[in-house]
């Protein structure tokens, strides 16, 4: 049987970063969700429980769901409809923004965030987690730092070398990487 792809250990770390970024995000004087210890949070209710997970642990409750897509959202300076499709039912919801579908699949970006997911767990689980460290995960932050393209790293200029010596080969193999 096919659940999720993501092992509980990796949900919980995500989870927990997704608690981080909402938390240090908008309750700054805050150090604790506002719900009663161990109950749900007062907005539960409003949120239904996923249907459609492949990815994430399918037994999330709607609230969880919330924290990490709010997570993914600031990671990469988006908002909910950069993955997410109008319901073509209810195409005008409150205010007159369109009412978005969630549990449909048809933005191509959404699925792109599917394979990212699996990604970032494959980097931690078999690679980040292989070496002595000091128990920092990639996360969708690390590569987005807020941007949908992650934006490409120029070092700063007082850190060059200088010219390589005369007749010397390359710096870099032409690896790509
Ligand atoms: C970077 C893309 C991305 C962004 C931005 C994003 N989501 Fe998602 N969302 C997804 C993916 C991918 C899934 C499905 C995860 C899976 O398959 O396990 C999902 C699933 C969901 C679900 C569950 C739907 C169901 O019934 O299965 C809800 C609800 C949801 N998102 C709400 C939001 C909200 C609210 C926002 C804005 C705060 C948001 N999402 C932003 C990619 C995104
Ligand atoms: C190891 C670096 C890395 C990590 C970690 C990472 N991404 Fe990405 N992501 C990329 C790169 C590189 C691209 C390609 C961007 C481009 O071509 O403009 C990309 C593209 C995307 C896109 C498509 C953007 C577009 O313009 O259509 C989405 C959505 C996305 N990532 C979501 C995520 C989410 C959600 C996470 C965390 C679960 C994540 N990424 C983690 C490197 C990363």
């Amino acid at each position: 049987m096919k659940t999720a792809f993501l092992s509980p250990s990796v949900a919980v770390a995500v989870f927990a970063a997704a608690v981080f970024a909402v938390t240090a995000v908008s309750q700054a004087p805050q150090s604790q969700p506002s719900g009663p210890p161990g109950g749900p949070m007062p907005h539960e209710m409003q949120m239904p429980a996923p249907t459609n997970l492949q990815v994430l642990p399918k037994d999330l409750t709607g609230e969880q769901v919330h924290r990490i897509m709010h997570s993914w959202a600031s990671a990469l300076g988006t908002h909910c409809d950069t993955c997410h499709a109008p319901d073509p039912n209810a195409p005008v919801g409150p205010g007159g923004h369109p009412r978005l579908d969630y549990a449909l699949d048809t933005k191509p970006e959404k699925n792109t965030a599917r394979l990212m997911v699996k990604m970032v767990e494959d980097i931690n689980g078999n690679y980040i987690g292989k070496i002595d460290n000091a128990g920092i995960k990639v996360s969708c932050g690390t590569c987005h730092r807020g941007h949908l393209s992650p934006p490409i790293f120029i070092p700063p200029p007082e850190h060059h070398m200088g010219p390589p010596p005369q007749g010397a080969p390359p710096a870099a193999p032409a690896t790509g990487l």
